[in-house]
C-alpha cells in the first residue's frame, strides 16, 4: 500500500499519544502513513512533534512545520489527523475536507450537533473519508466483553449501570469552559462512554431523561487550599436514564463535585447474569469468569486474519488501531469502524443529557440528531457562528 501523506493538526497532549502510536506501528513494520507535516498555533509544539516523528521515520524528511492550517492545506498532504481542542474541530475539519483531504478527528466529532452535521456534510460533498478517533472500544478488554455479550453469555441485556462519582476541583485549561469544550467531562470523557454503550449494546438509543448541574463554580490551582481560582461554566454533575431499543435502560451518572468517599461501578445486567467492567462475568448459577480470563480466551480464539485486522503487527495500542483503520479506509475504501455517523450518534447521546436538563423533559435522540432541540447548544452555536 502506497503510504498516505499525513499531517497532524494540533500538537498537544493527545497528539503525543498519536505520534507514539504511529511510531509503534512503524517499529512493527506497519507503515501506512508518511507524516509529512505538523501544525499547531504554538510553533514550538509543532516543532517538538516534528522532531519526535523524524526520530522514527528515519529515511524520510522531517515533517514540515506550520502554524497556519491554510498553508498546510496548500502543501502536498492527503490526510489530516485533527487533535485540537473541541471548539476548533468543525472549523478545521470542514476546511480540510473542502480542500480534498481525508480527515481523522479526535473525539468528540464536534462541539454541537449543528457543527457535527457541518463536518459530515463536508465529507459527503468532498467524497473523502471521515473517521472519529474512538480508542476505548478497541482495547482487548472491550473487544473481549463485546464477544461475550454477542455470545449471549449474560442472556438478553436489561439494565446498564455506569457510575463515576468523586471530586476533582483542579483547573483543567480549556476543558473548564463551555465555548471551548462544549461541556465538561460528560462530553469529554462521556463521549467515549456513549460510544461504549452503543458498541456493547449493539442497538440505538431513543430517549434520554437527564439532569446536569454545576455545584462548584470555581476550579483552583491548589484545590486543597482553594487558592488560585477561576470561574468555570461547565457542569460538574450529570445523571441520566437512557432508553435503548429492546427495553434496555442505561443509568449513567458522573459527578466531579462529590467530596468524601467516591465510587465507580460499571455493570451490565442481562436475563442470565451480569458483566462487571472490573471483576468480569457473573452468572445466576454462581459461575464467575475474571475479566482477564475473558481477554485471554478472546485473544487465543481470534483467527489469524481477524487478529491482524484488529491488532496489526501485534500492536494492541487502540490509537494505533484506529489510525490503521483510517488508513485502510483511505487506501482500500473500507468503512472506518467509527465513521462520522457513529461519532455523530455518540455526540448526540451526550448532548441529549444537556438538552433534557435544559428543557426539563425527556428528549428523543431523533430531535437531537435533527438539530431540532438546541437550548443548551444555542449559545455555543451563536458564539462560534455555527448556523
Ligand atoms: N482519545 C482519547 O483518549 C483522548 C485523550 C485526551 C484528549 N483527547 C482529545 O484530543 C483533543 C485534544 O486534546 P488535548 O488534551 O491534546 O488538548 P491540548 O490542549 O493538550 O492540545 C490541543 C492543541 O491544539 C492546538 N491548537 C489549538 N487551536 C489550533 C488550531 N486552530 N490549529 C492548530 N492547532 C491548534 C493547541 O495549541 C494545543 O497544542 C480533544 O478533542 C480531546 O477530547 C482524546
Amino acid at each position: 500500500m502506497k503510504p498516505i501523506k499525513l499531517a497532524l493538526a494540533g500538537c498537544g497532549g493527545i497528539a503525543g499519544a498519536h505520534v507514539n502510536a504511529l511510531a509503534e506501528l512503524w517499529e512493527n513494520g506497519i507503515r501506512p502513513f508518511r507524516i509529512v507535516a505538523v501544525c499547531d498555533v504554538v510553533k514550538e509544539r509543532a516543532g517538538d512533534a516534528a522532531a519526535q516523528i523524524a526520530q522514527f521515520q528515519k529515511n524520510n524528511k522531517k515533517p514540515a512545520v506550520f502554524t497556519d492550517l491554510d498553508k498546510l492545506l496548500a502543501a502536498d498532504v492527503e490526510a489530516v489527523d485533527i487533535c485540537t481542542l473541541h471548539s476548533e474541530h468543525h472549523t478545521l475539519a470542514t476546511r480540510c475536507l473542502a480542500a480534498g483531504k481525508h480527515v481523522h478527528i479526535e473525539k468528540p466529532l464536534a462541539i454541537t450537533m449543528r457543527a457535527g452535521r457541518q463536518i459530515m456534510d463536508a465529507a459527503v460533498d468532498a467524497q473523502r473519508v471521515l473517521a472519529v478517533g474512538e480508542n476505548y472500544r478497541r482495547s482487548p478488554a472491550e473487544r473481549a466483553t463485546n464477544q461475550a455479550l454477542r455470545q449471549g453469555r449474560i442472556g438478553r441485556p436489561r439494565t446498564f449501570y455506569w457510575h463515576d462519582v468523586g471530586e476533582a476541583m483542579g483547573k483543567w485549561g480549556w476543558r473548564n469552559f463551555k465555548r471551548a469544550a462544549g461541556a465538561g467531562w460528560t462530553l469529554d470523557g462521556g463521549v467515549h462512554f456513549a460510544d461504549l454503550f452503543l458498541y456493547q449494546l449493539g442497538t440505538r438509543a431513543h430517549q434520554v431523561t437527564a439532569l446536569t448541574r454545576l455545584y462548584e463554580p470555581y476550579r483552583y490551582d491548589d484545590p486543597a487550599r482553594r487558592q488560585g481560582a477561576w470561574q468555570v461554566d461547565v457542569e460538574d454533575a450529570a445523571m441520566a436514564l437512557i432508553q435503548f431499543d429492546d427495553e434496555v435502560v442505561v443509568q449513567w451518572t458522573w459527578q466531579g463535585s462529590a467530596p468524601g468517599q467516591g465510587f465507580n461501578k460499571r455493570v451490565l445486567y442481562g436475563s442470565e447474569g451480569c458483566m462487571d467492567w472490573e471483576s468480569g462475568l457473573w452468572l445466576r448459577d454462581g459461575t464467575h469468569v475474571e475479566r482477564e480470563t475473558l481477554v485471554e480466551e478472546y485473544m487465543q480464539g481470534l483467527a489469524a486474519a481477524e487478529k491482524e485486522r484488529l491488532f496489526p503487527g501485534g500492536v494492541t495500542n487502540p490509537i494505533a488501531q484506529e489510525l490503521n483503520d483510517f488508513a485502510a479506509a483511505v487506501r482500500l475504501g473500507t468503512v472506518p469502524e467509527v465513521d462520522g455517523e457513529m461519532g455523530f450518534r455518540a455526540l448526540a447521546l451526550c448532548l441529549a443529557l444537556f438538552e433534557s436538563s435544559w428543557f426539563g423533559r425527556p428528549v428523543s435522540l431523533q430531535e437531537i440528531e435533527r438539530c431540532e432541540t438546541e437550548g443548551y447548544q444555542a449559545e455555543i452555536n451563536r458564539a462560534l457562528g455555527i448556523v
